[in-house]
């Protein structure tokens, strides 16, 4: 037979498969308790407006209420035939107060009210990011603070190029994500308008006060075009553009501590807790929790991608494809506080390994920089000569299998007699880190004043 809440002009029911294709419920049921937020706000609106007697709004809040608590209690019953969490829940309504339940879809649709819905659930998702984010900056910090003076390679093309501070480099991850969690407030920002009385798509002829609702829904005021209103899903797309950024983030810390984790750096061990160990071969320890945020990234750019091609070729206003919109969103938003949560567990509870750190540093050349500087200020070479002067005595150093600081004087002054004793002063991974002291720089004062004012900034 033909569905009960719009089957007026069907004589025929839906085929099977057509019950299934056409159904959200599995799926749109996570948005119930916007759903429901959403009514209670658009009936108290019918009723102080006088569109539907005060009596009947009374008595479908309070249905609301009742539903909401039966919900909570057992789930929300996936009946297909009621295809989506509106109608599930005006069914729901209708059996508890009767036929009044029918008033409370007067002046809305389920365009204007899924669009409400989704919105409201991006918004607490933004909010349940925000503070995942700040818990992982908070870890990136204080193992920062712990280590602004030692030393490791820095490297440029995964090549040891200068000494750096750890916590210099903990905190390049933590810049990272205050940008991160700046897209996430312009997104919240842009979305926090309300879609609800555009209706179907062109508004409605009921006097209805959309200024109300969407106050009463926590928006900044109402959207401006009933079109608009009901084809827009940017705040969805804003959601996982921001997340696939910050989540591309995560994955190239996580691609670090599997590199670093590696025996032939063992710059960091991962604790038990992140690590997992093979079934045949005893002595691994393996960074799973690491690789899996790595993966992970990957899945949430296809979730953002897949809602795109969605919405790319949509004539306005609705179009049944942009029920399509949740799946990609609440498994991003899954995806995504699984590896905020496991970041910030590695982070918390990693082992540095300083003294490797430093060796590395110590044995790569890594000053070698330093002392073409050295030859510039103090011995008046241009920066070219002494680049190639500094390359020779690298050359010497490989040569002799010693490091640059190790070269006896005579041999730097074989290559260069203006080199002099006081090279030696700046040829030290400390010294080199120590005298980069520029704004942003790696020194660890700079490092310590960094910390400070991100502290200072996140409250
Ligand atoms: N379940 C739909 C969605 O998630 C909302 C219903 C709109 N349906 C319609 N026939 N206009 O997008």
């Amino acid at each position: 037979d033909s569905n009960q809440m719009w089957g007026g002009r069907f004589a025929e029911g839906p085929s099977a498969v057509m019950r299934v294709i056409n159904a959200s419920i599995p799926f749109d049921k996570r948005m119930w308790r916007q759903d429901i937020a959403g009514s209670k706000a658009h009936v108290a609106m019918l009723g102080k407006q006088g569109i539907v007697a005060a009596g009947d709004a009374q008595t479908i809040a309070d249905g609301l209420d009742a539903v909401a608590v039966d919900y909570e209690r057992d789930g929300v019953p996936e009946d297909l035939a009621l295809e989506d969490i509106h109608m599930v829940t005006e069914n729901a309504l209708a059996e508890k107060i009767g036929a009044v339940a029918g008033r409370l879809h007067t002046a809305r649709s389920r365009n204007d009210q899924v669009a409400t819905d989704f919105k409201l659930w991006v918004r607490a998702a933004i909010d349940e990011v925000d503070a995942g984010l700040a818990a992982l900056q908070t870890a990136l910090l204080d193992r920062a603070e712990e280590h602004a003076d030692s030393v490791m390679p820095g490297f440029t093309h995964l090549q040891s190029a200068q000494p750096v501070t750890l916590g210099h480099h903990l905190m390049a991850y933590h810049a990272m994500i205050a940008r991160d969690r700046g897209r996430f407030r312009d997104a919240r920002a842009r979305l926090n308008q309300c879609p609800l009385g555009a209706a179907a798509l062109a508004g409605t002829g009921f006097p209805i006060d959309r200024e109300a609702t969407a106050a009463a829904l926590g928006f900044d005021g109402p959207t401006t075009n009933s079109l608009d209103s009901v084809s827009d899903r940017d705040f969805a797309l804003e959601y996982l553009t921001a997340a696939t950024q910050c989540s591309l983030h995560l994955s190239r810390l996580a691609e670090e501590f599997v590199i670093w984790a590696s025996q032939p750096f063992g710059f960091v061990s991962l604790s038990d807790q992140w690590s997992t160990g093979s079934s045949i071969m005893p002595q691994k320890r393996n960074p799973d929790a690491a690789e899996l945020v790595r993966g992970h990234a990957g899945r949430i750019m296809g979730c953002m991608t897949g809602l795109m091609m969605t919405m790319k070729g949509l004539p306005l206003a609705y179009s049944k494809d942009m029920q399509d919109d949740k799946p990609p969103v609440f498994e991003a938003h899954d995806l995504f506080g699984l590896t905020i949560a496991a970041m910030t567990g590695m982070v918390e509870s990693a082992t540095f390994r300083t003294e490797r750190m430093r060796a590395l540093a110590e044995s790569g050349f890594a000053t070698a920089t330093d002392l073409a500087d050295w030859l510039v200020r103090e011995a008046g070479l241009p920066f070219r000569e002494a680049h190639h002067v500094t390359g020779r005595a690298v050359k010497a150093a490989e040569d002799a299998g010693v490091r640059l600081d190790q070269l006896p004087l005579e041999t730097l002054r074989a290559i260069d007699d203006r080199i002099g004793e006081g090279v030696y002063d700046v040829l030290s991974v400390d010294a080199s880190v120590n005298s980069r002291r520029s704004f942003g720089g790696t020194a660890p004062e700079r490092v310590r004043e960094a910390i400070a004012a991100a502290r200072r900034e996140n409250g």
